[in-house]
């Protein structure tokens, strides 16, 4: 087991909006992906006694503190505050448990403390962003070597661990920032100039819900993709040509990003929100976000990332392109309930910062 070398490590990591092409990719089809200027930060540093012990703190709606140690010995888990927190402990858990199999991690423990921009259960990554900045700070504090694409492939492993199925996309956009193109489950950086977007983002979840509920929807991603695999199945013949439909249009995509084409960008968004409505990830609020800001001009609007649906209370996000209107959307947003948040695309990737 590699010595500790130093006090403290901070790594922190941009959330991602998928432009294009999300749920068709896990079949393979392209997606384009790109990180967004709000971050989620892992601080990892020394502990007196052994174990783990995570705390989480800024995520908006909740902060929690949790010993992991104590969960082992069977006690129970003592929440500052609790929702959807059970989704950010499974992945910093199972990131510690993978990295103890799979590198020796030792037994001494560490404190680790998360701050997030980023909303929970809402498409923005918060599940990945979190995977790559506990590998990165907790290879980085135990002095374990490695590049960023090993950093990325251990997020991905943790992430599928917890998930049960993901594309890499997440944890790519995560680990290197920028743009992000993923055809065939292969990963590519893409250069591309920045863009002015805005988020609609419906809930996290309520304080309110149980913890059942609540675990179950912060799995939401997992019960999404396999209601689309179902209805592929039933209606492949239907199917099939949809999913050609958006390799086609992410491709077309890229080419207006890079010919600084936004009424076609938007036209092209709108025509890949209709394809996500037509396999069943679109639910009310999310729709009505998306016609409002068209309505109010938006250039192109659709639903980011998973989606939802109307059982699971709405919650997702959307991604509009504003043009000219941005002000007005922002305002509707916001009467409906929904957080709304500038966005702008490409930012940096993961940072690791050592403290002494
Ligand atoms: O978890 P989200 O909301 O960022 O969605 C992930 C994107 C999907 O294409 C639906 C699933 C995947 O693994 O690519």
């Amino acid at each position: 087991m590699p010595s500790v070398t130093v006090k403290e490590i901070h790594a922190s990591v941009p959330a991602k909006v998928i432009l294009f092409g999300e749920h068709f990719v896990v079949y393979g089809t392209r997606a384009l992906a790109a990180a967004i200027n709000c971050r989620l930060t892992v601080g990892v540093s020394g502990r007196e006694k052994s174990g783990y012990h995570v705390k989480i703190e800024n995520i908006p709606t909740f902060g929690l503190e949790l010993d992991l140690e104590e969960q082992r010995g069977g006690k129970a888990l003592t929440y500052k505050d609790f929702s959807s927190a059970t989704r950010a402990i499974a992945y910093v858990k199972a990131a510690i448990e993978y990295l103890q199999e799979q590198y020796g991690l030792g037994r001494e423990g560490a404190e680790i403390e998360i701050t997030s921009e980023i909303p929970l259960s809402a498409g923005l990554g918060s599940s990945a962003a979190t995977c790559v900045a506990t590998i990165a700070a907790l290879r980085a504090y135990f002095g374990i070597e490695g590049d960023m694409n090993k950093i990325q492939k251990d997020a991905h492993a943790v992430e599928k661990l917890v998930q049960g199925a993901a594309s890499p996309i997440d944890t790519a956009i995560s680990t290197y920032g920028g743009y992000v193109l993923v055809e065939r489950n292969e990963v590519k950086r893409l250069r591309l100039p920045e863009l002015d977007l805005m988020v609609g983002c419906i809930g996290s979840i309520p304080l309110s819900m149980d913890s059942t509920k609540a675990t179950e929807l912060s799995l939401k991603t997992k019960t999404l993709v396999a209601g689309v695999r179902e209805r592929k199945e039933l209606f492949s013949g239907i199917f099939d040509p949809l999913f050609d439909a958006v390799d086609e249009l992410t491709a077309q995509a890229i080419r207006a990003i890079e010919e600084g084409d936004s009424a076609r960008l938007g036209a092209l968004m709108n025509i890949n929100h209709g394809l996500l409505d037509a396999i069943g990830v679109v639910p009310r609020r999310l729709s009505e976000l998306v016609k409002v800001s068209q309505e109010l001009g938006a250039l192109g609007a659709k639903v980011t990332g998973a989606g939802g649906t109307d059982d699971m209370g709405g919650i997702g996000s959307v991604l509009v392109l504003p043009g000219e209107s941005g002000a007005r959307i922002k305002a509707a947003m916001e009467i409906a309930g929904a957080l709304a948040m500038d966005v702008k695309t490409g930012g940096e990737g993961l940072k690791i910062e050592p403290g002494y």
